[in-house]
């Protein structure tokens, strides 16, 4: 966790039952250095109790907007003045359903209306809801505004269910908030990726795949966020654990793919399209099992194209800087420049996936980057490097575009 020594910390608890957490992070916060406030809501006191918090941060546990004890009845604005950050833990649905609005009716969230540092939330919420449209939208919105975001985990959860919505371990969310402090390159940008496979089913048992393992996409995700970006990850199904602070949409099929790009893809200042999207998907999809003839007949799969999510999103008027990957057997460099012209990228990563030491669900990568006026050839190597290298071209593009 880098230092939070000396820097003042604002940690807001809202009611839910990850509360309990919060005098752990206030620990935590404390033997790094920092100086700690806490605000809690009118629930987060039905949870844990002021004076455990006020114990442990050794400073008064804030609760009410109209505060006599305050300077001039004026808490929220002496808070927002003393803090550095502000990190909502646990923060609930309805918590952040409330900042997404610009709700200013009690303390907390009158606080961050008045604070222009860094604000870190740690979402804490059943499955369903986190997987909520509203509760998605809200978020959205927030994380283009500059807030940033630990979490949630994925796993058991307190009502018995399992899925994402588990707030993370004290020291997990801390070790994130602490480098919202850094400035990266992205800093401020707002940027979408999509990665993996899709699935396209056939019948209830069966679908039509390939072989992505979601590598590339989520070590960019990473390679992103370490340069300060707030990332969206739509993800296709694949076992690797996700980045804790982007947010990940979960979908299986193009369609599902299509979707949750045109809904977040308003805001966003980078698209990069990694994921092996189906070109095509069976026309239809049968409700049972589809039995075979037995009598050595063929079988005809009718199939029918997919849109192309790359040129929806380069064809929109307020578009992003756009990037695409060419997944290509033969003629890698040409096929790759036809792919850039025709669905009118800002660029484009080519790589050989005939190789099977780079590509489709291999550690390693080369790739060369292909704009309008150059190329640029990123030679085999981890595809954690190559994703920097990849990144910080992206960044270097859309700073010379800003001058
Ligand atoms: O996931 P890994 O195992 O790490 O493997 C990485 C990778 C090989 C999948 C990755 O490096 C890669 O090349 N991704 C693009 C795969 C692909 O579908 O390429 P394509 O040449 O068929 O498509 C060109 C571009 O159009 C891609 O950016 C693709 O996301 C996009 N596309 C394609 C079809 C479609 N219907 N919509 C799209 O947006």
């Amino acid at each position: 966790m880098k230092s939070l020594a000396n820097k003042n910390i604002l940690l807001g608890v809202t009611g839910g039952i990850a509360a309990y957490k919060s005098a752990e992070i206030v620990r935590h916060l404390k033997k790094s250095g920092a100086s700690v406030r806490v605000v809690m809501t009118k629930s987060a006191e039905e949870f844990i109790t002021p004076l455990t918090l006020q114990a442990l941060s050794g400073n008064r546990v804030s609760t009410e907007l109209l505060d006599t004890e305050s300077e001039a009845a004026m808490g929220h604005i002496e808070l927002a003045k003393w803090a550095d950050g502000i990190l909502i833990a646990p923060a609930t649905a309805n918590t952040i359903a409330r900042l997404s609005s610009g709700r200013g009716d009690d303390l907390l969230s009158t606080v961050t209306l008045a604070f222009d540092g860094p604000i870190s939330l740690a979402p804490a919420m059943n499955q369903a809801m986190w997987r909520d449209n509203r509760t998605q939208d809200n978020l959205n919105k927030l994380l283009t505004q500059d807030f940033g975001i630990c979490g949630p985990g994925s796993g058991e959860q307190a009502c018995g269910d399992t899925g994402l919505g588990r707030m993370l371990e004290p020291l997990e969310i801390l070790e994130i908030f602490s480098s919202s402090f850094d400035k990266g390159v992205l800093s401020g940008k707002n940027v979408l990726i999509t990665a993996g496979p899709t699935q396209e089913p056939i019948d209830p048992v069966r679908f039509i795949t390939n072989r992505s393992s979601g590598k590339m996409g989520y070590s960019l995700a990473h390679a992103a966020i370490e340069q300060g970006a707030q990332v969206t990850l739509i993800s296709g199904p694949v076992n690797i654990e996700p980045p804790s602070n982007c947010n990940v949409i979960a979908i299986n099929t193009a369609k599902e793919m299509s979707d949750a790009v045109k809904h977040h893809i308003k805001e966003m200042d980078v698209y990069i399209g990694t994921a092996a999207v189906s070109d095509y998907s069976p026309a239809e999809v049968k409700d049972s099992k589809i039995k075979k003839a037995g009598d050595n007949s063929s079988m005809i799969l009718e199939l029918k194209e997919n849109e192309d999510i790359l040129k929806f999103v380069s064809e929109l008027e307020d578009r992003p800087y756009v990037v695409g990957f060419a997944a290509e057997t033969d003629k890698l460099i040409e096929n790759a420049e036809n792919k850039l012209k025709h669905k009118k990228l800002d660029l484009i990563v080519a790589n050989d996936v005939s190789d099977k030491s780079i590509g489709f669900d291999s550690e390693e990568n080369e790739v060369t980057l292909i704009t309008k006026e150059e190329k640029q050839l990123l030679k085999k190597q981890n595809k954690k490097k190559i994703s920097k290298k990849i990144i910080e071209f992206i960044s270097g593009r859309i700073n010379e575009q800003n001058n």
